[in-house]
């Protein structure tokens, strides 16, 4: 008798209870369907309890083929919500330049608080770091690559004897090729070294760095759900001892050109050593400038194949555009100085000015602002280096039967599977 009172108390005890957190869950899922949001926030679509619009995203045509939907649907300037975040998502050139130069946007500072980046990266580096910490960054950055331009040139051009080479080998590892190149140049850039991209080295390095990159990528879950790390901890910790053991690299080649005497900025550990000599960046931390290196792999990773791929694609569509290329090419190389000043130096600039401002705002490809890309100069030397050696020896053509031109997303924009011809000019 006395069990069955206490029985039927508790049970009473427990509907209560589960009514009070059912009716508690509905009031939440009535508040958050549909949205609850300032009426200063953009357009977008309506999201789930808990997930927002997570579940829309992944589904039909993946992240990027939703997006241009929402755009479609919203306009220009649309929220999506993934998870507790609200993400507000700007498209097409008028509404960037709106909002970056005129609002001011790229001063309000990167999301450094996301949980991986967060955890790997403390605040540091270039790309997730804001007020002193980015100014400092990018302070040091524009002066090294300035002193790094000629070796970066030179660097580039030693790869793409390789890649002219592996064209003639094998067409269908172009692609292959470039990606090495990329990667290969960023090293340069960094230590100064050239690694033949078969070395066991550069692997070393390659996979660091991977695995360093992996940890920061924003689609990691527990960037959404931080309580999600238990299960996705592997990529967080993977990652910090990648950046350890890249850090402690950098720390002990500093040490050695620190050593040397007089020794010419050519790549960023040198202007680093050299300034710490004169007496600069003595007060910045160790870490935030090599982290500010190693931000430099992330930053331009797949962004130089993309532009390559598009470039030849476009000229391979374009068979006037690139026998006209060839013939500017041939002029410049057989030093007609009517055309060009110093003839006999290679100046990639001529083509594509770099020492132009990205502030002016007539375009954004490479970011406005106080936060715009500062790897523009080598991204247009690599394109148009690499990209001219092609075609000085190569007619590029297009055999894919659909020329329509169509992108797919992949961390950049990328063309959709095409199949280009190199056909050796033989005069
Ligand atoms: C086709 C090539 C590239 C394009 C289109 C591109 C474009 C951009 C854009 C749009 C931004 C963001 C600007 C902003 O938030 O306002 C950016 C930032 C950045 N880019 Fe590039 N980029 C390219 C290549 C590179 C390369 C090769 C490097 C490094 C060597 C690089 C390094 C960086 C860094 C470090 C940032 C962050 C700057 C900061 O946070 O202050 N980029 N880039």
């Amino acid at each position: 008798m006395h069990l069955n009172m206490e029985t039927s108390v508790s049970v009473g005890d427990l509907s209560l209870y589960f009514a009070f957190v059912i009716l508690t869950l509905a009031v939440v899922i009535l508040i958050n369907y549909g949205g609850n949001y300032p009426a200063s926030f953009p357009p977008g679509p309506r999201g789930w309890p808990v997930v927002g619009n997570l579940l829309q995203v992944a589904k039909g045509d993946g992240l990027y083929g939703n997006l241009l939907k929402f755009r479609q649907e919203y306009g220009d300037v649309f929220r999506v919500q993934f998870g507790q975040q609200t993400w507000v998502f700007i498209a097409g050139h008028k509404a960037i330049t709106e909002t970056v130069l005129k609002m001011k946007t790229t001063e309000a500072g990167r999301p450094n608080w996301l949980y991986t980046v967060h955890t790997v990266l403390q605040g540091k580096g270039i790309i997730y770091s804001n007020g002193v910490l980015s100014a400092a960054a990018r302070s040091f950055l524009f002066d090294a690559l300035d002193e790094a331009k000629e070796h970066i040139e030179k660097s580039i051009l030693a790869n793409c004897t390789d890649i002219i080479r592996s064209i003639g080998e094998d067409p269908d590892s172009l692609s292959q090729r470039l990606t090495e190149t990329e990667f290969a140049t960023v090293l340069s850039l960094i230590t100064g070294e050239r690694f033949p991209t078969a070395s066991d080295e550069y692997h070393r390095l390659r996979q660091l760095f991977d695995a360093r990159n992996g940890g920061l990528t924003l689609g990691n879950p527990q960037n959404l759900f931080s309580w999600l790390n238990t299960f996705y901890r592997g990529k967080t910790d993977a990652a910090l001892e990648a950046q350890a053991k890249l850090i402690k690299d950098l720390s002990d080649l500093l040490m050695t050109r620190m050593e040397q005497v007089d020794h010419r900025s050519e790549c960023l550990i040198d202007s680093y050593a050299n300034q710490l000599k004169q007496g600069k960046l003595k007060n910045i931390d160790k870490t935030h400038i090599f982290l500010t290196m190693l931000d430099l792999a992330l930053a331009s990773k797949d962004s130089l194949l993309a532009m390559v791929q598009w470039t030849l694609l476009n000229i391979a569509n374009n068979a006037d555009v690139q026998s006209k290329c060839r013939q500017e090419l041939l002029k410049t190389i057989l030093s007609d100085d009517k055309l060009w000043t110093c003839p006999a130096q290679l100046q990639p600039e001529r083509f594509s000015n770099p020492g132009s401002s990205d502030v002016d705002g007539k375009e954004a490809k490479y970011g406005l602002g106080s936060r715009h890309c500062p790897g523009r100069t080598l991204a247009e030397t690599f394109q148009y280096l690499v990209v001219s050696s092609i075609i000085l020896e190569y007619e590029v053509e297009n055999l894919t039967e659909d020329k329509s031109m169509d992108s797919y997303f992949k961390s950049v924009l990328r063309p959709k599977a095409f199949n280009l011809k190199f056909n050796k000019i033989t005069n």
